[in-house]
């Protein structure tokens, strides 16, 4: 099995990569190899004792002045331990400064995964992962760090966390908890994370590590659209296909940080956690602290198999809903189409016209309850406006679900308007320092998630609304970043813990959402794309992607996200041209390709489609219906990419045991004087024999060989943004 524990050395392995642990003599475990899939060598025979100067000596080394934390490779490194770089944790142990120096104390092996209470992270049965707990105390407090490793062995995944345990009869005070540490003998690599801003997410970026620290961070409360708590590692010659490149994910919702420090030996250290930019966490005797999971993957054949084995571990073990394994629903959803300008006939003219175009869902955006005719009020009171509507909400539902639709509903539950009910009632309710005008965003103010009655009040809305009528959808929105956030619950001393509770709150209503209401469709979303994170995924199947519905850009954008995402979480819709956020115009077809890249619906006014969208639009619900499993379960492969190929964007689904698979494709330029351009398949059975179609009609037959690396010419386009699809299966 996966776990291997020799002589104090620690081997983990997955079918593809080894991972190694050991205590030295001085009781401190360190990390002795990540990578490829070798034997138990123990790797320690890599490390090079040297004295180095101004690199501290711990207690236990007395003068051996060869021995220093400073270039050691560690699990779990601490401030104040005579190691200057990055740390996991920064701890006052009673003496009122950070004095932590931890050692190993035991371990323990289980079969199945290890759970993190109130958190997410990912689960599995018995013969699925396998667990490793190593308990590491403080050389001298009964202060305890539990380190936890879940290894699936099928994924190369290997998951991480710490559990901090407060045994002394001392207030113990945290001021930064990292949730993983990996430290390498070498920092000759790039890194590639995910930027961007509100409608431009996860923009993919490739900077090579220098000496000094390269960090990425979000301070805002949620994980945000500015950076994604996602980064790879890799070798400077890894491509899709080839190369080293090392995952890390964080399943956290919060604010969080990364850092990767390259060092004075030219070692590489990256830790990754919670955002430790304002955090403070007061652990009393006897309480524990849980860090959120980290889920590290490594491979030895480029970026296309990391994101393969991200997509599998996410699908399989991540996300828990039971829509993960159904078909999801085509929707029409009324933002784009109506935003706050609708009432119950319109919403029923679109449901119409969506059940003739074959859709299967129509969600109610925002505008459905209390005073909202637009942003600047409303949120908190969540009563459906009869009024706006005509008709009760179950009436509404009644009427689409007798249509033949299924209905959705949006929600912002984590906001409150100062214009409503709810504040005239509850200002209290609000996160703002008293006394002071409150910074607000999106003219809004957040609610305290951290207080138990503020989560009550929202799930007893929640639930009511849920109870009232068939809802079987829900978008969850989250519209503005935390700023000048004060919780009157919590001493001034302990507003530190503010943000980390807030999302233990939101976490808490989602779990309960979700029990009261398995058969729920969640949909993540904040203003887009910006709560895209792997913690979301556990609740949520599926996330708003981006707000931003231009084909074009979603090409970056789906790009982006797909590196660490499953294609299936990805929500994108068709919209109307000119596009409402940059007034691009792109035929119907390329929007329809773009949108079927994740999981497909409709954002515009169906009913205001001319003859000829709607014959387009039933063929795109068709085809996305007829081959959702090719798209759902498939291997997915970033065939062309959006920042290298100016003049197109090509991705692949295949089938796992390659009997079919597509390649859609979409031109980003066009030329006088056209060059030919091809695209090559992957994943096929070379010496088999596929029958081609492009855009539903037959072009040939051609064996696996030929379409891997021949590869297939792609025809001319014939109008900016101009797109094709190819779908091959086995010939019979
Ligand atoms: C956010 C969402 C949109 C829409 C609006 C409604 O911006 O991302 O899809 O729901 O809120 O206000």
């Amino acid at each position: 099995m996966g776990i291997n524990i020799n002589n104090n050395i620690f081997t983990l392995h997955t079918l593809g990569s080894t991972y190694q642990m050991k205590v030295d003599e001085k009781k401190i475990l360190l990390h002795t190899y990540y990578g490829k899939r070798t034997d138990d060598t123990d790797y320690s025979y890599l490390l090079e004792m040297a004295d180095r100067g101004f690199s501290g000596n711990i207690p236990q080394a007395k003068d051996e002045r060869t021995y220093s934390l400073d270039f050691l490779p560690q699990e779990f490194p601490v401030w104040g331990s005579g190691d200057y770089r990055v740390n996991c944790l920064v701890a006052d142990l009673g003496s009122g400064a950070n004095d932590c120096l931890l050692v190993f104390d035991r371990y323990a092996v289980y079969k199945g995964k290890y759970e993190l209470q109130g958190l997410p992270a990912m689960f599995a049965s018995e013969d699925e992962a396998e667990t490793l707990e190593i308990v590491l105390k403080d050389y001298h407090e009964n202060f305890y760090v539990h380190l936890y490793y879940g290894v699936y062995e099928k994924y190369d995944v290997i998951t991480r966390a710490a559990v901090l345990e407060n045994n002394t009869d001392k207030e113990i005070k945290i001021s930064r908890i990292m949730s993983s540490c990996l430290d390498m003998n070498r920092s000759d690599m790039d890194m590639i994370h995910f930027h961007g801003r509100h409608a431009n997410e996860r923009e993919f970026e490739r900077t090579p590590l220098f000496h000094g620290i390269s960090e990425l961070r979000s301070t805002r409360g949620t994980s945000s659209h500015q950076h994604n708590p996602f980064i790879i590692l890799s070798d400077k010659n890894t491509d899709e296909n080839i190369g080293d490149c090392y995952g890390f994910s964080l399943l956290y919702s919060g604010g969080f940080h990364m850092q990767a420090e390259v060092d004075q030996t030219n070692q590489l250290r990256v830790v990754m956690g919670i955002d430790d930019s304002d955090f403070k966490w007061s652990l009393q005797p006897g309480e524990l602290f849980y860090s959120p999971e980290v889920c590290m993957s490594y491979s030895n054949s480029g970026f296309s198999k990391l994101s393969r084995n991200y997509h599998d571990a996410f699908l399989n073990n991540l996300i828990r809903s039971a829509w993960k394994d159904k078909q999801r629903p085509v929707l029409v959803n009324n933002w784009e189409a109506t935003y706050f300008d609708f009432d119950g006939n319109k919403l029923l003219d679109i449901a119409k016209e969506a059940k003739t175009l074959g859709l299967d869902m129509l969600v109610l955006d925002d505008g459905w309850f209390g005073k909202r005719d637009s942003d600047y009020s409303g949120l908190g009171d969540w009563y459906v406006n009869e009024k706006k509507l005509g008709c009760s909400l179950r009436e509404l539902t009644d009427r689409i679900n007798e249509i033949g639709l299924k209905f959705g509903i949006w929600f912002e539950p984590e906001m409150i308007s100062e214009d409503s009910d709810l504040y005239r009632e509850h200002p209290d309710f609000a996160l703002k320092l008293p006394d002071r005008e409150p910074v607000r965003g999106r003219s809004q103010l957040v609610l305290d998630m951290s207080r138990k009655e503020v989560c009550d009040y929202i799930k007893e809305r929640l639930f009511a609304i849920m109870d009232s009528a068939n809802i079987e959808y829900i978008k969850w929105d989250m519209n503005r970043s935390l700023a000048a956030a004060y919780s009157i619950a919590l001493p001034g001393e302990r507003q530190g813990e503010l943000r980390h509770r807030y999302v233990l709150g939101l976490y808490s209503i989602l779990e309960e959402l979700l029990n009261r209401y398995p058969n729920l469709l969640l949909e993540g979303c904040s203003g887009g794309g910006g709560r895209f994170d792997a913690g979301m995924l556990y609740y949520c199947p599926q996330i708003w992607c981006s707000d931003n519905t231009d084909a074009i850009e979603r090409l970056h954008i789906q790009y982006g996200t797909s590196f660490a995402y499953p294609m299936s979480s990805v929500s994108a819709h068709v919209s109307v041209c000119p596009n409402h956020q940059n007034g691009r115009v792109t035929p119907f077809k390329t929007r329809g390709i773009c949108a079927m890249q994740g999981t497909f619906g409709y954002e515009l006014d169906l009913s205001k489609m001319t003859e000829d969208e709607k014959i387009l639009a039933k063929e795109q619900v068709e085809t996305f219906k007829k081959h959702y499993k090719l798209f759902q379960f498939g291997d997915y492969y970033r065939i062309e990419s959006p920042i290298e190929n100016r003049d197109f964007t090509a991705w692949e689904y295949a089938d796992k045991n390659g009997t079919e698979a597509s390649i859609s494709v979409v031109f980003t330029d066009m030329h006088g004087n056209h060059l030919p351009h091809f695209v090559k398949f992957k994943g096929l059975l070379s010496d088999r024999k596929y029958n081609v179609c492009r855009d539903g009609e037959f072009v040939g037959v051609h064996t696996g060989a030929a379409l891997m690396n021949g590869g297939i010419l792609l025809p001319v386009p014939k109008e900016n943004y101009d797109s094709c699809w190819f779908y091959i299966c086995l010939e019979e």
